[in-house]
């Protein structure tokens, strides 16, 4: 999927001088560049290793490492769906499935869209209300097929 976005280069200079250019400050960075395009793009990669005078590797394998950078664009809400042993045993698969077929994704992608992004996570520590899942900030338990969909449903309508 090739989905590139426009850079604001000035607007990571600013996010870097921000952090003082402090090396330290490498995740936090990225962090913040995330939150301008919803993932990091891969070409600002070079430019923070240069900003920064961090070797490229390093900072390609702190966006590998860490779950909350994506270096592939991700949608609007993300999705993530409890596969913990309690949403397990509750049907967490089959949300899984009503998803996937929903949004027409495997786990892990994004719509073409851009509009939703699908991810299994472990216990969120809500159990008792499982299966559940997440949207960005919100928590939607005891859900079936239906109202699994209906909930994505709510979110497409927020869009339009
Ligand atoms: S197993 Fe799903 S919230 Fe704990």
């Amino acid at each position: 999927m090739e989905n590139r976005v426009t850079i604001d280069w000035d607007k990571i200079d600013q996010i870097i001088e921000k952090y003082n250019r402090d090396q330290e400050s490498l995740l936090m960075i990225m962090q913040d560049i995330s939150d301008i395009y919803n993932y990091m793009p891969p070409e600002t990669l070079p430019f923070l290793s240069r900003k920064l005078g961090v070797a490229d590797t390093l900072v390609y394998s702190v966006a590998s490492f860490y779950k909350t950078i994506s270096l592939e664009p991700r949608g609007k809400f993300i999705v993530n769906v409890c596969t913990g042993t309690a949403c397990h045993v509750r049907g967490a698969e089959k949300i899984t499935e009503a998803l996937e077929g929903s949004l027409d994704i495997k786990e892990g992608r994004t719509t073409a869209d851009q509009m939703f992004t699908l991810e299994a996570v472990r216990c969120i520590g809500c159990c008792a209300s499982g299966p559940v899942i997440t949207v960005n900030q919100d928590t939607h338990g005891g859900l079936d097929r239906s109202s699994v969909l209906k909930v994505i449903d709510d979110y497409r309508q927020l869009e339009t």
